[in-house]
């Protein structure tokens, strides 16, 4: 679907974005480099970046490549792991999956389980030749968390060569608990991605990586998009990672009262939803399908995910936690919209 034009009234949450923004400290030192923008590399900020992140998942050197957010990593995992005979198996509904597309390899999707962790066993027996098994921890779009042990079946199953690909763009709203780079640092075939985009606030300012053994790290960043990091994106992340653990305890406290309030208020409408650790969620209002919840808050100014991206949940739109004064307009557009009941569509054809 084409971007909507610009509305400043609208609440946009649609993107899994945080509107905390960058955080104060990573901000004073994106401004401080920022004229020094001319500069591939002005102050080393490309290596300050780099030890922050070793330091912060206590993993080896060589152990960890940056990218401008985890969309490359993603898309390159494709042509480095699988193959037209070696697919990619992933959880349904779940996120990406375009990369195979893209190259000619097959995707294999396999429904969640009924309480939406990864059917580990029935993704192993999906192709037991699989070149990639990707579960996205906490899993975009329905919130929810694959435990430990179901990652540990998928490394104790599958073939010997097939590696195992963890998404954590929102491991940090779950907590430290849950980061899986303890794996990494056992050296197991795992690749995990992270981006700063989500807890970080850094959307649009492009910052990621991806944690694993040095052999696995190079099948990906042959593909590029590793180069010259944007000087701006690393200092503000290592400015914001030094911030830490407090910065991310006060983020993931906030984060979870903006999506209770919005779920307070859910349970007055009789709105249903599936309860989530991450900064969104999935709601459905009875007797009306997504795109019609879709196309009914929009018309009240409250942008959600586009309503066919999951077509095994025809019935359930994702919503992001956004800010209290978002969520105030969500609250109140939805008891609206469960008021008025479905609007009228305009015809498919
Ligand atoms: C699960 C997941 N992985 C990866 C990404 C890519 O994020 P970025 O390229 O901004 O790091 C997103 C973005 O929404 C996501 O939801």
């Amino acid at each position: 679907m084409a971007p909507l034009p610009y509305d400043p009234e609208r609440v946009v949450i649609s993107g899994n974005e945080n509107p905390m923004g960058p955080s104060k400290e990573g901000l004073e030192a994106l401004l401080k480099v920022a004229p020094m923008g001319w500069r591939y590399n002005p102050q080393g900020e490309n290596l300050d970046f780099q030890a922050q992140l070793v330091a912060s998942e206590n993993v080896k050197q060589g152990y960890v490549v940056a990218y401008p957010g985890s969309s490359i990593p993603l898309a390159n995992s494709f042509p480095a792991f699988t193959s037209p005979t070696r697919p990619w198996v992933m959880g349904q509904p779940g996120y990406g999956g375009g990369g195979g597309r893209w190259v000619g390899n097959k995707v294999i999707q396999v429904p969640l389980r009924k309480d939406y962790t990864h059917d580990v066993e029935a993704m192993i027996k999906a192709d037991p030749n699989a070149g990639a098994y990707y579960i996205c921890n906490p899993n975009n779009p329905t919130g929810t968390l694959t435990p430990r042990k179901d990652l540990e079946y998928i490394l104790a199953n599958k073939p010997k060569d097939a590696v195992l690909v963890i998404d954590e763009a929102y491991v940090h709203f779950a907590g430290p608990d849950n980061y899986s780079t303890e794996l990494v640092r056992q050296d197991k075939d795992v690749v995990v991605l992270r981006t700063f985009s989500k807890i970080y606030g850094m959307a649009g300012i492009r910052c990621g990586a991806t944690f694993g053994r040095p052999d696995l790290l190079s099948k990906i960043s042959q593909y590029g998009g590793t180069g010259f990091m944007p000087v701006t994106a690393t200092a503000c992340a290592a400015a914001s990672m030094k911030a830490n653990p407090g910065l991310l305890v006060e983020r993931l406290a906030i984060n979870k009262k903006n999506r209770e309030y919005a779920m307070e208020k859910m349970d007055k409408l009789g709105v249903s939803y599936i309860p989530s650790v991450a900064n969104f969620f999935m709601m459905s209002v009875k007797g009306m399908t997504a795109a019609q919840v879709g196309t009914a808050m929009l018309a009240k100014k409250v942008q959600l995910a586009g309503a066919n991206r999951w077509p095994s949940m025809p019935n359930h739109i994702r919503v992001t936690a956004g800010s209290w004064d978002d969520m105030t307009k969500f609250n109140a557009a939805l008891e609206q919209v469960v008021k008025e009941g479905p609007p009228k569509m305009a015809s498919a054809g």
